[in-house]
């Protein structure tokens, strides 16, 4: 495999959260593609620090993510999927996906690179290589179809600018749909940049955070909240291990805590 430059890099975060979350006991996501490329691989995780709560964060949004794909794909088989800033994730993979629908994987080109030699083919068909910050990429997409579009861990490494540009030209070019990310508090930024899991993106990250999840909702008109997904108030914690368990439902009684913690934000357009 070439050598990543460090913003691409940055996928090792999340795949080695969700490659760790498939080997503890009770795994959340049971990503058992990341775990392979992982031991494939050879990566040493340890260099990210990664505790296993901030594992199982990285697991539970994926899974967040993947309801919100897989609804929206069963509701409209005909339907396009994107995943933004897809790392060597298999999303795809891992929702079963109407034979009508078609998946996009966008990403810098040596993540691409990448992904070819290490996913299965049938995760990589429809990928994209390409800077989101830029729009020709989206000219391979179809305008006439909905789409469900996710970026996981994708947010933190643009500008409000950027973020906002890339919304527009999504909204823009689709007739309608859905997207979903995990959100960014200003506290979870500075927590980020502060906290030795985040030590391997200090530098990279760009995203000044937001609390309210309606802010989306005036940087474009066309977008309109659906929910925000608090993951300390989501089923899945009771699968959490027991004295993460008892935090996190502690924590689940304050909205205004849960928001500084693990949040997807889903939006239709
Ligand atoms: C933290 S990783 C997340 C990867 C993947 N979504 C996952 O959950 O494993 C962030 C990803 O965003 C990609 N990325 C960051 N900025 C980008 C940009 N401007 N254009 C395309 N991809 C970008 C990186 O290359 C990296 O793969």
């Amino acid at each position: 495999m070439k050598t990543l430059t460090p913003l691409e890099a940055s996928l090792w975060l999340t795949l080695c959260g969700r490659a760790l979350d498939n080997r503890s006991p009770r795994p959340i996501l049971g990503d058992a593609m990341a775990d392979r490329i992982v031991r494939e691989t050879g990566y040493d995780h340890r260099e990210l620090h990664l505790t296993p709560s901030a594992a199982l964060n990285i697991a539970h949004r994926a899974k967040k993510l993947d309801e919100v794909a897989g609804r929206f794909l069963a509701a409209h088989p005909g339907a396009v999927g994107l995943d933004l800033g897809a790392g060597l994730d298999s999303r795809a993979l891992r929702l079963t996906l109407p034979p009508t629908a078609d998946w996009y994987d966008v990403d810098l080109p040596g993540v691409i690179a990448a992904r070819r030699e290490l996913l299965p083919e049938a995760a990589t068909h429809h990928d994209i290589a390409a800077d989101l910050t830029t729009s020709a990429w989206l000219d391979a997409l179809p305008r006439d179809r909905p789409a469900v579009i996710v970026a996981d861990g994708l947010i933190a490494f643009l500008s409000e600018r950027e973020l906002i540009a890339l919304l527009d030209r999504l909204v823009g070019h689709f007739p309608g749909g859905e997207i979903a990310f995990n959100g960014y508090s200003p506290f979870a930024v500075w927590a980020q940049r502060h906290h030795p899991v985040g030590r391997s993106i200090a530098g990279l990250t760009k995203f000044p955070g937001f609390d309210d999840p309606h802010v989306p909702e005036h940087w474009n008109p066309r977008l309109g909240l659906v929910k925000e997904i608090l993951c300390t108030r989501e089923p899945e914690v009771a699968d959490f291990p027991p004295v993460l368990r008892l935090v996190t439902r502690l924590a689940a009684h304050s909205a205004a805590l849960s928001r500084k913690g693990n949040v997807v934000l889903h939006y239709r357009f």
